[in-house]
């Protein structure tokens, strides 16, 4: 069966070249006679395959020395516990911008912990708030949202101005798809499973001075990111294969001129789908102009009947996986760093075809 054009929101494609390296490293790593996967996570060999991908993802990012990079598990969903966990109690209070199904979710985690509020809910999914419509409060905690919305297809067009409150981003679905300034956050999460690498693997980026924060009594010691910082990830087993391949995607995305290069490629890929939907006497896409994701493009026709024949005549000609998600229905096309340019091309094409 020849490779298919994925368009999963996560898992998602991963580039083809790092699948077969890891294949030809799979039971022989690097002269060890071993798998990464079969290594103590305290070797020599996998100690450097670990810290080779923290360097990489700094350099790829160009993380400013005064931010530790955490490698975690549970995915972001259990971010949604620990940020608050970790940070709420600075001020006692914390602003959540709740854009998506994601940014929701973690507004609603938030709750269980204590004093949080909706800095920004329009109820509109469809378009991103504007600065002026959002209420940061100047003694926050932190300022939380979700810089690119998987499920409606939105992203953040702006960096939200906070006044001076750490800005906490979860981008799960768009880490390395762009460049970002890092030194303007307090804290980054993302799950690998969309840009990084395959799932189980959970990266935090946080800055240094918020490692004093007093976490809330009871938060166990995993979720714990000054614990977590002390001891380089390794208070017990990581993500061990997850974080060697992330290394691969890295080596990867460097090749291909890192993440401002992709960045082009993304803006490209996307725009061929927009104008194709945006010219399309069948389909529309509800996202405001502005608010549109580079990475998730979602559309639909008037009637699931329609969408369904859409996703059917896409499935035979090698592109699978673009049914909207429950919450949304429709179609979603998921075009992360890994989809290749011929991809959206094909899509396009069919898109332009379909009566
Ligand atoms: C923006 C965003 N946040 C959070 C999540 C949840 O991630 P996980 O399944 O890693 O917990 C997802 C998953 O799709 C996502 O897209």
């Amino acid at each position: 069966m020849p490779r298919v054009f994925n368009f999963a929101a996560g898992p998602a494609i991963l580039p083809e070249a790092v699948l077969r390296r890891a294949a030809a490293e799979i039971t022989d790593y690097n002269g060890t006679g071993m798998s990464v996967m079969e290594m103590s996570h305290r070797s020599k060999e996998y100690i450097a395959v670990f810290e080779g991908a923290e360097q990489k993802l700094r350099t790829a990012m160009a993380v400013p020395d005064n931010y530790k990079v955490l490698f975690l598990q549970g995915g972001a969903t259990l971010q949604f516990s620990a940020v608050p966990m970790n940070l709420l109690a600075r001020k006692g209070r914390a602003d959540y911008a709740v854009t998506g199904y994601f940014a929701k979710k973690a507004f609603k985690c938030a709750q269980m912990y204590g004093n949080v509020r909706t800095a920004a809910d329009t109820g509109n999914y469809y378009a991103i708030p504007a600065q002026r419509e959002l209420s940061p409060d100047p003694d926050a905690s932190y300022f939380h949202y979700c810089h690119n919305n998987t499920v409606y297809g939105t992203r953040w067009p702006y960096l939200p101005e906070t006044g001076g409150v750490p800005l906490v981003c979860d981008m799960s679905s768009s880490i390395l798809s762009e460049p970002v300034d890092v030194s303007k956050f307090g804290v980054i999460y993302a799950g690998a499973q969309k840009n990084m690498g395959p799932a189980g693997l959970t990266v935090v980026i946080v800055r240094d001075d918020l490692l004093d924060s007093p976490a809330l009594p009871g938060t166990p010691e995993l979720l714990t990111y000054k614990a977590q910082a002390e001891n380089g990830s390794m208070i017990n087993t990581p993500a061990t294969y997850g974080v060697y391949l992330l290394g691969l995607v890295l080596d990867w995305l460097g090749e291909a001129g890192g993440v401002a290069a992709m960045e082009g490629i993304n803006r490209k890929k996307a725009a061929l789908v927009y104008d194709a939907v945006g010219s399309s006497p069948v389909f529309r896409c509800k996202v405001e102009e502005r608010s549109r994701s580079i990475m998730n493009v979602v559309f639909s026709s008037d009637s699931d009947e329609t969408d369904a024949r859409f996703l059917k005549e896409a499935a035979s000609r090698g592109m699978v996986t673009l049914k909207g998600h429950r919450a949304t229905g429709g179609i979603r096309a998921s075009m992360y760093n890994a989809m290749p340019l011929e991809g959206a091309q094909k899509l396009v094409e069919l898109i332009g075809e379909f009566k």
